[in-house]
């Protein structure tokens, strides 16, 4: 069966205000509802100024408990997707998205189920918990971290869960402004004696990493990040023997002529072939080739530079947001894979 195109039409339904800098645009897909999971993302593709731009957002809804689909944004000082969404979108307007995405989402377990949230990251996390709060019944407890109570994403919808899961959800508010930023002291204090339980986490990277190495283990972490970019290795210059010589159109597969592996790249009506430079990214080797593919976090996160490999394998350095069923079906991150010995031809749907 053929795959649906990657992004879609939806009509924003209802923007719900959550505080004075976050809303919620609860989304109708046009071709008709997506299926998803808790805690994945969809990323919007929006045109400021000319610019064809690209961020993620993740659910406020579980499929569970919910019959919208919801995605929260929070303005970002000097967000350019995220302030012309806050700024443009009216109810009744279509905008433009991926499906659902992502792989932070509940893992099979016994036991409590901690969530760590700074400011926004409540967004999946919320998710996740209505999730794990239908179907299971585990005990969630929450550590959420914000600047100040007015700032804080949710609060209605967490009193309203924690009335209705009597004795099974737990939140624990740090203000910034009352007590200054959280430490690894309070963390390992909210921790206790669940040491063993999985974490979900999901806030401004330095939150993250505060947590990642404040928690006690042996429990699993998961995290969601949306954050920097990790640098990646520059693309090494071209040889001097003429080995790497740059792109050209492809008469016909990926034959590599002397030898030397071959990227082929196919976008819309465009093949190209360039010949391998080592450690060179699909997504790089597709730029180095002078096409345009379409990419926003260049992290592993966000999926939206996902590709079919129809020849040849991959090795991605992270993929936090391609499903196991996904990669088996032959997608990759073109940001984040790395051809193997063998010739590729890698096709962007
Ligand atoms: Fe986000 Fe590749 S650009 S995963």
């Amino acid at each position: 069966m053929p795959r649906p195109p990657l992004f879609q039409r939806a009509t924003v339904t209802r923007i719900v205000r959550e505080t004075a800098d976050t809303s919620t645009f609860v989304l109708a897909p046009c071709e008709g509802p997506f299926s998803y999971r808790a805690g994945q993302f969809c990323t919007f593709r929006v045109r400021v100024n000319g610019a064809e731009l690209l961020r993620s957002y993740s659910m406020s809804s579980a499929p569970e408990t919910d019959d919208e689909l919801m995605t929260t944004v929070k303005r970002v000082p000097g967000g350019r997707v995220s302030n012309w969404l806050h700024d443009n979108v009216a109810e009744g307007d279509e905008v433009e998205v991926t499906r659902p995405m992502g792989v932070f989402c509940l893992r099979p377990a016994e036991g409590p189920l901690l969530g760590f949230c700074g400011g926004s990251g409540i967004t999946p996390i919320l998710s996740l918990v209505k999730s794990a709060l239908a179907t299971t019944d585990r005990p969630v407890r929450l550590l959420c971290a914000d600047r100040d109570r007015d700032s804080a994403i949710f609060l209605d919808a967490l009193d309203d869960l924690i009335g209705r899961h009597a004795g099974r959800l737990s939140v624990v508010r740090h203000f910034d402004d009352e007590r200054g930023l959280l430490d690894a002291d309070a963390v390992r204090a909210f921790v206790g004696p669940d040491g063993a339980a999985d974490s979900y986490l999901c806030g401004p990277e330095p939150f993250m990493d505060l947590v990642a190495e404040a928690l006690p283990g042996p429990g699993r972490t998961f995290a969601e990040r949306f954050g920097t970019p990790a640098p990646l290795p520059p693309a090494p210059e071209p040889s001097s023997n003429g080995t790497d010589s740059g792109s050209g159109t492809d008469s016909g597969g990926s034959a590599s002529g002397g030898g030397t592996p071959t990227t082929t790249i196919v976008l819309g009506k465009q093949r190209v072939t360039v010949r391998r430079r080592p450690n060179e990214t699909l997504l790089q080797s597709a730029r180095r080739a002078g096409l345009a593919p379409p990419f926003s976090c260049e992290a592993g996160n966000c999926a939206t530079c996902m590709a079919k490999l129809t020849e040849g394998t991959a090795t991605m350095r992270v993929n936090d947001a391609l499903t196991e069923e996904e990669v088996a079906e032959g997608y990759v991150l073109t940001c984040q894979g790395i051809p193997d010995g063998d010739s590729v031809t890698v096709v962007y749907e």
